[in-house]
């Protein structure tokens, strides 16, 4: 960014000034949400229909997972055609409504961009092997040889055989990070770039607010292929995102990037001129070793070394997500610990690394135990990423191949295949079995229950929201006097709050003092609570939480 740019984005306050620092975004398949005309297959009029649900729990955008052509070999994220809308889940007209009728609602919608590689069966590659002097052959990366480290870097272990494969019409072998289906597109291209940047503009202007950025770090690596010893070429990052919001000033770009702690800076930019946020897997894989362990230390340094950041920029947090919850970067023994709590069947553990589950079957359908994970994800210090059913507490369908397991039809009613489809067979099962059967856990039953998961939810949503300490402050990790118990302190622009969890299945007491407090207002049960001899103590149920608000009840 130029330091003119820097100087004029100084005079605001940026942390106050973007909507994405404090949101709450919704993910969901198009096709696994709501059928409207009876195929089988949900589509963009059946989630034009849900949008007042999802008004009233309180999203503040949708995130769409890839819903452009595909043969659907990797459930859409093997694009055919950036440009359009998949015929199976509406036409564009389709897309154009749900995007004004979310508009109209204030929901903002973002959108995958997939943009690290195509389908194989993508016009630019069906060019591209089809002659040398195509001006896509150098879209893509080929090799007249089978590199020596064709096994190096696989994405898919168990389930994906190389990166490097033979392609029988140009006789060359091309470069696939993913499945074999998945050809990278070479980014050391300028062509290439441009094209990005003309599938970003394209989409903004069909009314998309921003992007779920796949694969960032296989994005940037040029020369790509193991075997060239890439750097990753960051400034794409910068140029993307100047590019973005030269068409949009207030898009975001939310990065899917894995990395530790030390790299954080290099995705975000220095003074927050890389993409606007990341997923925090880091703090993510820590977290679900403190809910299954118990031991809270690790998860605590991971929050710690994610802490600082620019102003501009913000963590997405989550629970559970259409993939494998990754493990890959906790040590075998805690990886284990994870395993033999939420995963012990080999059936239940994918890639080697991770746990194809949602969070409801993970913990056991135990209600205390989703409560603390949710009420925790909702106040970790960022913008909260929730995932369609998990406001139900669905299951998952382990018959399914690989990470469909956690991609089943969103359940409604109690009718006929959840009333997802007035089809006699849904295009994906639904979970029609056990404690997660949607005869027992569906939209309707919970919305008329003021006990039920959905309702905690949408309070829940809208205590977060009463709270914008969270998304917008600086915060301190609170020293509770309990290991269990993790406290987290918030301030901004004077205002601040408290807020503890207690990952024992047992009742656990509290010791701490918090500076400046005279008194803790508390949000959920009406049981302030004033320091005795300058301390706190507040007392926790197993799995309990509180949430306080410090000195004033309702801000100013
Ligand atoms: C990451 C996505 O989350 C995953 O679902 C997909 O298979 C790969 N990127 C390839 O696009």
């Amino acid at each position: 960014m130029s330091g003119l740019a820097q100087d004029k984005l100084a005079s605001v306050d940026l942390k106050n000034h973007f909507w994405y620092k404090n949101a709450v975004i919704y993910n969901l398949e198009v096709s696994a949400f709501k059928d409207s005309d009876g195929d089988g297959r949900g589509d963009f009029t059946g989630l034009t229909q849900k949008l007042d649900y999802l008004s009233a729990l309180g999203v503040d955008a949708i995130w769409l997972a890839p819903f452009q052509p595909s043969p659907g070999q990797d459930d859409g994220y093997d694009v055919a055609d950036f440009y359009a809308v998949d015929k199976r889940l509406g036409t564009g007209g389709d897309f154009a409504e749900f995007v004004n009728q979310a508009q109209i609602r204030g929901i903002r919608v973002i959108m995958d961009l997939v943009i690290n590689h195509t389908s194989t069966q993508h016009q630019w590659f069906q060019e591209a092997r089809k002659s040398k002097t195509s001006k896509y052959h150098d879209w893509y990366i080929w090799s007249d040889k089978l590199p020596k480290d064709y096994k190096v870097g696989m994405v898919f272990p168990g389930y994906q055989e190389a990166v490097w494969s033979m392609d029988s019409v140009s006789g060359q072998y091309y470069y696939h990070r993913f499945y074999q289906f998945q050809p990278d597109l070479n980014y050391a291209n300028p062509e290439v770039v441009r094209e990005a940047q003309k599938i970003i503009g394209f989409w903004l202007n069909q009314g998309i607010s921003g992007f779920r950025l796949d694969a960032v770090p296989f994005i940037i690596e040029i020369p790509k292929g193991p075997g060239n010893n890439p750097k990753l070429d960051y400034k794409f990052l910068t140029d993307i995102r100047q590019f973005a919001q030269s068409r949009k000033a207030d898009v975001v770009i939310l990065g899917e990037a894995n990395v530790v702690p030390e790299e954080n800076l290099n995705y975000f930019g220095k003074g927050g001129e890389g993409i606007q946020m990341m997923f925090n897997f880091y703090v993510n894989q820590f977290l679900f070793y403190a809910l299954a362990s118990g031991k809270l230390e690790p998860f605590k340094k991971a929050l710690v070394e994610t802490q600082i950041i620019p102003d501009a920029s913000q963590w997405a947090h989550f629970l559970r997500n259409h993939d494998e919850v990754d493990l890959g970067r906790l040590t075998e023994k805690q990886r284990n610990e994870v395993f033999e709590k939420f995963g012990p069947d080999k059936n239940m553990q994918l890639y080697d690394r991770g746990i194809r589950r949602r969070l409801s079957t993970m913990l056991g359908n135990d209600r205390k135990h989703i409560e603390l994970a949710y009420s925790l994800l909702f106040s970790l210090p960022g913008t909260a990423v929730i995932r369609y059913g998990d406001e139900l507490g669905m299951g998952d369908d382990l018959r399914l191949q690989e990470r469909i397991s956690v991609r089943t039809p969103m359940q409604w009613t109690s009718d006929k295949n959840a009333g997802f489809t007035t089809a006699d067979t849904a295009f994906r099962p639904v979970i029609d079995f056990g404690e997660h059967d949607y005869k027992k856990i569906n939209v309707a039953a919970q919305t008329r229950d003021s006990s039920s998961l959905l309702s905690w939810t949408t309070t829940l949503i809208r205590m977060r929201k009463a709270c914008p300490e969270i998304g917008l402050g600086d915060y301190t990790v609170l020293d509770t006097g309990s290991p269990d118990v993790l406290g987290l302190r918030y301030e901004h622009n004077g205002k601040s709050v408290v807020i503890l969890h207690n990952f024992s299945d047992q009742p656990q007491q509290t010791n701490f003092s918090v500076k400046g407090a005279d008194i803790l207002y508390d949000l959920i049960n009406n049981d302030d609570k004033k320091p005795v001899a300058g301390k706190y103590n507040v007392s926790l149920k197993g799995y309990g939480y509180q949430w306080f608000r410090v000195n004033q009840l309702i801000p100013n």
